[in-house]
């Protein structure tokens, strides 16, 4: 759904405390962030002036740099009249480490364009303690001199963070040292390959030298910034989410794509906001968010609930609450289904699946191991069980999720068990484990500890996916380039990426295909998956027929699950069946957090599915279905 059906948005003010421009995709979003940039620079080109900019690193902006970069190489764009003020850096840290922002920024944009090194500032995370202090007033002093900020770029953080503006920071907080929020730190746990490398400090421009500068434009992709952009939009300004204060500036904007605006009252309940077209998905929306709201199932839903709750305008449209109650109850129960590969024989006009083949082949899709398993372990079961041909594809190993210390005790058990079974001592082992133990904070792994990895991954993957009735001769560890070459939220696909899922669908030819990633932010692995996949699936749907009869669903990452009103399949689980699927996640120990509280705190992924998948069956029961103990959902994707 998007902010397109809502007709005429009179309303949207009472809700949206600041601009927001929704675009289709980051990647629209990001080309016209970049033109507003070079538009800015070439005025100031145009009157021999300096264009100051406000830059900001993480993911979020690596699209508006690379755009930016092109316009330089292809449409000749100068940087050499720009002045450029990051937000921040972490502390300690020297700037030549390969996760320091001053890194970041020269590999992601300074190293590609025409900009005077002296033009470039940044905190440094180098110097000591007592001369922080000093440094960050003559940071402020040297924006001041620059004649302040122009335009300044942010993204947000999921703490509500801007710049490492954490929880707490008031709206008139300037350029200082500050600790990191415990979720951050997790949040940047897989650059620093772990959260224990994760530095705990940064020096960050304050709330009020971001406020200062004339324009600020805050970009956020992805589901996961979408609870965070509504607190910092709709929500009251608050030092809890720092974001909030941008609600004081009066040239403010948020652009974002759809996944971020998805929590936006306009795209959750837009009737409250403007006259809407009734589509069969907004209907559906409204009827079960009632449902929940008032506490009472469907069926039970009267006249009255829908006048009280804004829904008039819906009655008016469907004639009685009576109709409209059924017909939803109808889609909801539809939806959910035992037989996620179609029951064969049976008539299908209102099953999600197709009854036939009764035997299908089925193509599952992880951007790494384990993935498979949390968004959807009951589902790959049944569909096992029900006699259908399974494949389990991982397009990466997943290998630069394993921490160090389980690198090292993989190896040490090697070469234990060769000095029992009296084996010569594999050379290698010791040298590796040796590599490992002498690697600095946040050395690159070398192509032969990358291996080791991906093996233990691999061999976890094996282990996990027999519980469900999956044999190793059924699994495809891809191994896509792109992984092997790249670094986190810094990967870019190439055309033998695109070759190899190819030849692996056009060796299948798939009846169904289950995936994810269509939510995720764009440069994450589990984003780059969905990319790659219609890129290649797209082809096929020209070139080869039997992609035309391939259903196509998709699963949610981990932590996460559809709501339910976009759901299209919806597979119950058994008491057995969920015990079994979670079993089966706690295979991928490398996977476990390093921090054994996490356990106390319900964090471990396994922990959070299964909560998720029981908390799906309770809202199915409470919009008045059956009760299950556990569900699964899936969305139809129309590449
Ligand atoms: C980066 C910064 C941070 C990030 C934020 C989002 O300079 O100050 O506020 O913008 O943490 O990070 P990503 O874009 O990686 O999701």
């Amino acid at each position: 759904m998007n902010s397109e059906s809502v007709k005429d948005n009179l309303s949207l003010g009472t809700f949206e405390r600041v601009h927001v421009d929704a675009h289709n995709s980051s990647s629209v979003a990001a080309v016209k962030v970049a033109e507003k940039i070079a538009a800015l620079i070439q005025a100031r080109a145009g009157e021999g002036r300096y264009a100051v900019l406000g830059l900001a690193t993480g993911s979020t902006p690596v699209p508006v740099y690379r755009e930016l970069i092109r316009k330089h190489k292809e449409e000749g764009l100068s940087f050499s009249n720009v002045i450029t003020f990051n937000l921040d850096e972490y502390y300690p840290l020297e700037r030549s480490h390969r996760e320091s922002y001053w890194k970041f920024m020269q590999e992601q944009l300074f190293a590609h364009i025409d900009i005077q090194q002296a033009n470039i500032h940044l905190p440094s995370g180098e110097v000591s303690r007592d001369e922080a202090f000093n440094q960050c007033r003559e940071y402020e002093q040297a924006i001041n001199e620059a004649g302040g900020i122009d335009l300044q770029l942010l993204g947000i953080g999921r703490t509500g963070h801007i710049g490492f503006n954490e929880p707490g920071s008031g709206s008139e907080s300037r350029t200082r040292l500050v600790t990191l929020d415990a979720m951050t730190r997790r949040d940047a746990a897989r650059d620093f390959l772990g959260e224990g490398n994760v530095p705990r400090y940064a020096i960050t421009m304050g709330v009020g030298t971001i406020l200062e500068a004339r324009e600020i434009l805050l970009l956020a992709w992805g589901r996961s910034k979408a609870g965070v952009v509504k607190a910092a939009v709709e929500g009251t300004q608050s030092d809890q989410l720092p974001a909030s204060f941008l609600q004081k500036h009066s040239n403010t904007r948020f652009v974002v794509d759809q996944a971020a605006a998805s929590e936006l009252t306009r795209n959750t309940e837009p009737w409250r906001v403007g006259f809407v077209e009734w589509t069969p998905e907004l209907v559906r929306r409204a009827v079960a968010g009632l449902s929940l709201k008032v506490g009472k199932p469907v069926l039970k839903l009267v006249e009255k609930d829908y006048n009280e709750n804004g829904l008039a305008d819906l009655l008016t449209v469907k004639g009685s609450a009576y109709q409209l109650n059924i017909e939803i109850f109808n889609v909801l129960q539809h939806a959910i289904t035992g037989w996620p590969g179609g029951k064969p024989g049976a008539d299908d006009s209102q099953r999600p699946e197709r009854a036939e083949p009764k035997s299908k082949r089925v193509l599952f899709l992880a951007s790494e191991p384990q993935e498979d398993i949390l968004g959807a372990g009951g589902t790959i079961h049944r569909l096992k069980d029900q006699g259908h041909e399974v494949t389990i594809a991982y397009l990466t190993s997943g290998g630069l999720a394993v921490p160090d210390e389980e690198a090292i005790s993989a190896l040490d058990l090697t070469s234990a068990l060769n000095r029992l079974s009296g084996a010569p001592a594999a050379k290698g082992l010791q040298v590796r484990i040796g590599e490992l133990k002498a690697k600095g904070l946040l050395d690159e792994d070398s192509l032969e500890i990358r291996e080791v990895k991906s093996a233990i991954r691999e061999a976890e993957a094996r282990q996990a996916v027999q519980l469900l009735g999956i044999e190793s001769s059924q699994l495809k560890f891809l191994n896509l380039p792109f992984y092997s070459k790249g670094r986190y939220r810094r990967f870019s696909v190439e055309q033998e990426d695109v070759r190899i899922l190819a030849e692996l669908l056009d060796e299948v030819k798939p009846h169904q295909i289950f995936l994810t990633g269509d939510q995720a932010d764009p440069s994450s692995v589990a984003g780059i998956h969905f990319q790659l996949f219609n890129r290649v699936f797209k082809k096929f749907l020209t070139e080869a027929d039997w992609s035309a009869q391939t259903y196509v669903w998709m699963y949610r990452g981990s932590g996460e699950e559809w709501p339910i009103h976009e759901v299209n399949m919806a597979v119950p689980l058994s008491p057995d069946e969920l015990r079994n699927k979670i079993t089966a996640a706690f295979q991928h120990r490398s996977q476990h957090s390093q921090n054994p509280y996490a356990l106390l705190e319900q964090n471990e992924s396994w922990q959070r599915t299964e909560y998720l998948n029981r908390n799906t069956a309770k809202i199915y029961d409470a919009l008045g279905m059956a009760e299950y103990e556990a569900i699964e959902c899936f969305v139809r994707h129309h590449p």
